[in-house]
């Protein structure tokens, strides 16, 4: 599943020449590969939130849209997923368009040992967009070197989650009606969670106070922490969630990863490091928001489903807009 060793490495900072911001928002996405969040500034962020509004709004009335009629998406999955991949799929489908899904590479031609630059070669003779996840950091920007059409990194390793983050962001917006002004923690696995590592980032932009609560062996890393230092925002590290409880106004809950340990004794110990619960629930403020980019693997109990400022299943359903608003901008539909 490695990205094969003879095949040429193009320099990674072919990532960040990608990565600059689109300098126009009305379409500054057309034809765009979608690597790293550090391809959004406030601009086009709202440009994509204004067209993932669109989206809701033409769900709710109208189900689905012909405005990607005729074009095709490669859902390319080299690891598991359950929200990322149908999300894509369903707003690939609700715009009229058709899917290639393949989320078991173990039965396509990767099982032969294919390599990665082959395989998108091959996708994008069928296909208009390729959307790929990857257990390699580097991968999706490996990927869109070789490939001409689009590629979008649905996450790659322990590296970004690009499109997790902008609807992490959307929901911010949506559910508190800002973003500057609110203090945001973020609370479990912060070194391998790519999507915490994306969401900070993106959180760069605006005016916000940053908690990261974490086991000390799970701190966010040192040069995420820089970002935040150089771009003038406030953080505080904890490992003690009660210590923000109390202020937050977004508490943003992440898993233990544990496939990216090495040594399994190290993730038993910290499993079960934080329970946000009904009795953590009522400390907190009364207008705050409980966030979680899921699969939850004990860090929210059930019981706190019924309690309003859960919001991550509202999460999720934004993430099919803020797909299909992505799919529709780099199409050149949006
Ligand atoms: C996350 C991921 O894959 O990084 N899931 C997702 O895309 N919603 C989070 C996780 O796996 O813990």
């Amino acid at each position: 599943m490695s990205v094969h060793s003879e095949i040429p490495q193009p320099d990674l900072s072919y990532a960040m020449e990608k990565a600059r911001p689109a300098d126009y928002t009305e379409n500054g996405f057309y034809g765009r590969d979608i690597i790293s969040v550090r391809q959004f500034n406030r601009e086009n962020l709202k440009y994509i939130f204004r067209v993932a509004e669109e989206m809701r709004s033409m769900v709710e009335r109208f189900g689905s849209a012909d405005l990607l009629q005729g074009k095709v998406l490669a859902n390319l999955f080299y690891e598991p997923s359950t929200r990322t991949s149908s999300s894509f799929s369903a707003a690939m489908q609700r715009l009229g368009g058709r899917v290639i899904a393949i989320n078991e590479v173990v039965y396509s031609s990767v099982a032969k040992g294919e390599s990665l630059p082959d395989t998108v070669r091959t996708l994008e003779c069928y296909a208009d967009v390729i959307v790929l996840r990857h257990p390699e950091v580097g991968a999706a920007a490996i990927a869109a070197h070789y490939a001409r059409k689009p590629v979008i990194n649905a996450g790659d390793g322990v590296g970004e989650h690009p499109t997790q983050a902008l609807l992490d962001l959307f929901t911010i917006q949506e559910e508190l009606g800002q973003i500057d002004g609110l203090k945001v923690a973020m609370v479990g696995d912060l070194k391998y969670g790519r999507t915490v590592h994306s969401l900070t980032r993106l959180l760069c932009l605006y005016d916000v106070d940053l908690y990261f609560v974490s086991p000390d062996i799970l701190r966010m890393p040192a040069e995420i922490l820089e970002e935040v230092k150089e771009a003038g925002l406030d953080y505080t590290e904890t490992s003690d969630i009660h210590d923000v409880i109390r202020d937050v106004d977004v508490l943003y809950v992440t898993r233990v990863q544990k496939e990216r340990f090495t040594d399994l004794s190290q993730y038993e110990a910290v499993k079960d490091c934080y329970i946000v619960d009904p009795e953590l629930m009522a400390l907190a403020k009364e207008k705050m928001i409980v966030m979680h980019p899921f699969p939850r693997v004990g860090e929210i109990s059930y019981a706190v489903d019924d309690d309003p400022r859960a919001a991550y299943f509202r999460q999720m359903v934004n993430g099919m807009y803020i797909r299909m608003a992505l799919l529709a901008a780099v199409l050149g539909k949006a």
